[in-house]
């Protein structure tokens, strides 16, 4: 696939491998069940919520050449089926073909979907993309202090929402944003693929997203959010393309995702020093599971950097990650203020890696000069267990802040091999404070060896656990 051609030549390889075992896996359940999912037009899909009405995309003038623009078509569309919101609720069917178009908003007991051969490729041409606020709980636009523009994707205050397909694609179309952002010849904060603002119940699943401009999938503000089957693709060297950023979120759910990004795979955020402070708002009962990561510069799932509203309550479980910087990494500043807590993690993968363990204190990156030097954050109760790890730079880089140590460090049952040439210190500890059990190389003195000690899991369920899928179905 052309995707690869952009990669670092020295990933390209493990990722073709990857694809390869994916795309054979695909064509063995569709030799087996041939007439499951695509069947005489007739597709179905499993959603959070059906819908009585439907509409095509071409109802509304579209046309899939690629060339011509569709925004005004998309946004159509959507104002006349939001018509239907208390009388059962629309589906908008993206048929095959190449969908150019600019930003447009989402409304709500709402479905997109897109068929396995629609391409929804964004506008190149800025006008198309609306200048909006930036987010509270940042006070500035992420890129530079002015302001931002609207995501491809975006919804504000919506209730029911559902962007799937049979594996469809949407394509950002990143690279010129890349390029202007890289020669800082953008006063504008680029757009993100996908954003989902003061919203509840959302399901985004079985499509692949590829060279979004900026962050790919960003819910913020939101609750009971679903995201789950995403393949999501962007070079390995273009600047800040997130994976998936839960933000402020409660009760989010994302599993089954296949992640290879210039960034952080998932990165779990709650805004930014004084802004995010003010607004108050953590992600709290975030579950992450089935994750596959390939970032050779950034982590699997990062903890920040901005979580100034806070960050409790996350399981991450069953992770692989293969040429990637770090496993779970917390970033954080003094100025963020804010927490990250009562964090849990198993039966992490791990290949070819600089470090397994990353937790550091002097992400100095401030939204401005008048961040509160004393809103120290609080880390603690970070708890990594059934861990094993080969080719390996440095086992951990474990830094607090000096007069605000990071404690609660629980870290059980590892099996660290390292590169050829590894770090002579393997485990670098200062200001932190916690326990380890059966964990090889021997860890840092500040984490003595507790025998017996399985680090904690929590064992309830999750009300986003708990949603149930309906199967739908879509005609084309
Ligand atoms: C979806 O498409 C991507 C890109 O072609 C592919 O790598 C992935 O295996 C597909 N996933 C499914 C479930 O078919
Ligand atoms: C989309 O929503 C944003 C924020 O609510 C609004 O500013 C913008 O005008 C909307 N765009 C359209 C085309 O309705
Ligand atoms: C951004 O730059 C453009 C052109 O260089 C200029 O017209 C615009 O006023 C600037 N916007 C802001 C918010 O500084
Ligand atoms: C959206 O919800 C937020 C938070 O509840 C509220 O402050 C804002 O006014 C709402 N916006 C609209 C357009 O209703
Ligand atoms: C969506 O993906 C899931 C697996 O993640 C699969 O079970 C389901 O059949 C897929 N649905 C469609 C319509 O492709
Ligand atoms: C240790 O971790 C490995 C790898 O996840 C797992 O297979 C094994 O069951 C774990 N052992 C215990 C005692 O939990
Ligand atoms: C091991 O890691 C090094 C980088 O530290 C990398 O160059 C090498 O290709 C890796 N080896 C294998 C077998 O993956
Ligand atoms: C260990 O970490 C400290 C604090 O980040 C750093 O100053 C020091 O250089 C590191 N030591 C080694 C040997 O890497």
């Amino acid at each position: 696939m052309g995707l690869c051609l952009k990669l670092r030549t020295s990933h390209v390889i493990s990722v073709i491998v990857i694809l390869g075992i994916l795309t054979l896996r695909v064509a063995e359940c569709r030799n087996k069940h041939h007439h499951h999912g695509d069947n005489g037009g007739k597709i179905e899909y499993p959603a959070i919520n059906c819908r009585k009405h439907s509409a095509v995309l071409t109802d509304f003038g579209a046309v899939g050449d690629g060339k011509t623009s569709n925004t005004k078509a998309f946004n159509a569309a959507i104002q006349k089926l939001s018509t239907y919101a208390s009388d059962g609720g629309a589906q908008l069917i993206v048929p095959p073909g190449k969908w150019l178009t600019g930003s447009f908003n989402l409304t709500s007991h709402f479905t997109l979907f897109l068929h396995k051969d629609a391409v929804i490729l964004g506008s190149q041409d800025e006008s198309e993309w609306p200048a909006i606020p930036v987010l509270p709980s940042y006070g500035r636009g992420r890129d530079a202090p002015g302001g931002r523009l609207s995501a491809l994707i975006f919804g504000s205050n919506l209730t029911d929402v559902v962007i799937t397909g049979n594996n469809g694609t949407i394509d950002g179309q990143g690279s010129t944003w890349w390029k202007k952002f890289r020669a800082g010849e953008s006063n504008v904060t680029r757009p993100y693929m996908i954003e989902i603002m003061y919203s509840d119940q959302i399901q985004i699943s079985n499509l692949t997203l590829i060279n979004s401009p900026s962050w790919f999938v960003h819910p913020i503000y939101s609750s009971n959010v679903l995201v789950k089957g995403l393949t999501i693709l962007a070079p390995v060297d273009s600047p800040n393309t997130d994976g998936v950023d839960p933000d402020s979120c409660t009760n989010t759910r994302i599993e089954d995702c296949f992640i290879v990004s210039g960034d952080d795979c998932i990165a779990v955020k709650s805004g930014w020093d004084e802004y995010g402070i003010k607004v108050g708002m953590p992600t709290q009962h975030l579950i992450i599971r089935r994750l596959t990561c390939i970032s050779p510069d950034s982590a699997t799932i990062a903890l920040g950097s901005e979580m100034s509203g806070g960050i409790q309550d996350v399981r991450a479980e069953d992770i692989t990650a293969i040429d990637t910087e770090s496993g779970v990494r917390i970033k954080t500043a003094v100025g963020r203020g804010g927490y990250v807590k009562d964090i849990y993690v198993r039966r992490m993968t791990l290949k070819t890696m600089k470090y397994v363990f990353w937790m550091a204190g002097n992400y100095n990156q401030h939204p401005d000069p008048k961040y509160d030097p004393k809103a120290i954050p609080e880390i603690k109760g970070i708890n990594y267990r059934d861990v094993v790890a080969e080719n390996v730079t440095y086992s951990a880089k474990l830094d607090g802040i000096q007069g605000d140590p990071f404690t609660g460090i629980c870290i059980s049952n590892v099996t660290i091999t390292l590169t050829e040439k590894p770090k002579k210190l393997q485990w670098n500890c200062t200001d932190i404070a916690g326990v380890t059990s059966n964990v090889t190389p021997t860890p840092c003195a500040l984490l003595p060896e507790k025998q017996g000690v399985d680090c904690a899991f929590p064992t309830d369920r999750l009300p986003i656990d708990d949603v149930q899928l309906k199967t739908c179905s879509a005609a084309h």
